[in-house]
């Protein structure tokens, strides 16, 4: 892969993502969207990648948004187009990936910087994090997802506030928002999410893929969560993983998952 805005790198199974535009905050442009996109399919192929972690590059920004001066002079129709094509590469990509995916939130998640943390799995942040739906400041409303994943993440009374105010919250606000899980020091920021990534990847990675579907399924139109959660549940008992954890269980010795 030939990444100009992204970097990648691999160690004891954890993968970490960066986005890497500085200089524009990591602003999300076409080309970042569509490396992502690649980045994410490869990652979730390759079985020895047990949990991904993305951030951004710098001491500022997460990411600042989506790129606005792509899009200044965007028509209606273009205006729809990019919210769907981004919606389906990266922002529901990113939410059905069965490995799982940690945003470390390491400065300015704006606009679609907040909405590609919120697609993820969930979300760390440093102190000096700060998130916000700021669109309407510009004349749009979020188009990544924004308006659905704030409401179902904190609330639709606080996403309501957020989105029409623009306001930005800080770090503690979003913990006891439950916008993220947790908030550490920026230069504990990566280590501490690859902490829990590595708790992530000694477990089966088949019955956490198989978990994140039926989370996924209860935010779905027409799915009945508990029916997935059934189906799911029972395939998990035709997968190695589940005849390795049960028999390392009862041999009371730590299980090695295969992970199939
Ligand atoms: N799209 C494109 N470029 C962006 C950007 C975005 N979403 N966010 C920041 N940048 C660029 C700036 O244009 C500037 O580029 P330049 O140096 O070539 O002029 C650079 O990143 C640094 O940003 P700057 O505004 O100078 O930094 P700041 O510290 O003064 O302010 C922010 C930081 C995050 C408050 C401010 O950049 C901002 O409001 N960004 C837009 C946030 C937004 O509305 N996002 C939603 C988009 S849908």
């Amino acid at each position: 892969m030939n990444n100009q805005n992204i970097l990648i790198e691999k160690q004891d199974n954890i993968a970490v993502i960066t986005i890497n535009r500085p200089t524009k905050l990591n602003a999300l442009n076409k080309a970042t969207i569509q490396e992502l996109h690649d980045c994410f399919k490869a990652l979730n192929e390759d079985k020895s990648v047990k949990a991904i972690i993305i951030t951004g590059s710098g001491e500022k920004a997460f990411v600042a948004g989506a790129d606005i001066s792509e899009f200044a002079n965007f028509s209606v129709e273009e205006g729809g187009k990019l919210a769907a094509q981004g919606q389906e590469l990266l922002f529901d990509f990113v939410q059905n990936l069965s490995t799982p995916v940690i945003a470390a939130v390491n400065g300015f998640a704006l606009g679609g910087g907040l909405e590609l943390a919120m697609a993820c799995h969930f979300r760390t942040a440093s102190t000096n994090a700060k998130m916000g739906l700021p669109e309407v400041t510009l004349g749009v409303i979020p188009g990544y997802g924004g308006t659905q994943r704030l409401a179902q993440l904190v609330g639709k009374g606080r996403a309501m506030e957020l989105i029409m105010t623009a306001g930005m919250i800080d770090a503690e606000t979003a913990k006891n928002y439950g916008l993220v899980n947790h908030v550490v020091a920026q230069e504990e920021l990566l280590d501490f999410t690859k902490g829990i990534a590595s708790k992530i990847a000694n477990n089966s990675s088949v019955a956490i893929a198989k978990a994140i579907e039926a989370i996924n399924a209860n935010f779905e139109d027409g799915t009945n969560g508990y029916e997935v959660e059934i189906k799911n549940f029972g395939l998990s008992f035709g997968t190695e993983d589940f005849k390795e954890g049960t028999t390392a269980f009862l041999e009371k010795r730590k299980a090695i998952f295969p992970g199939k």
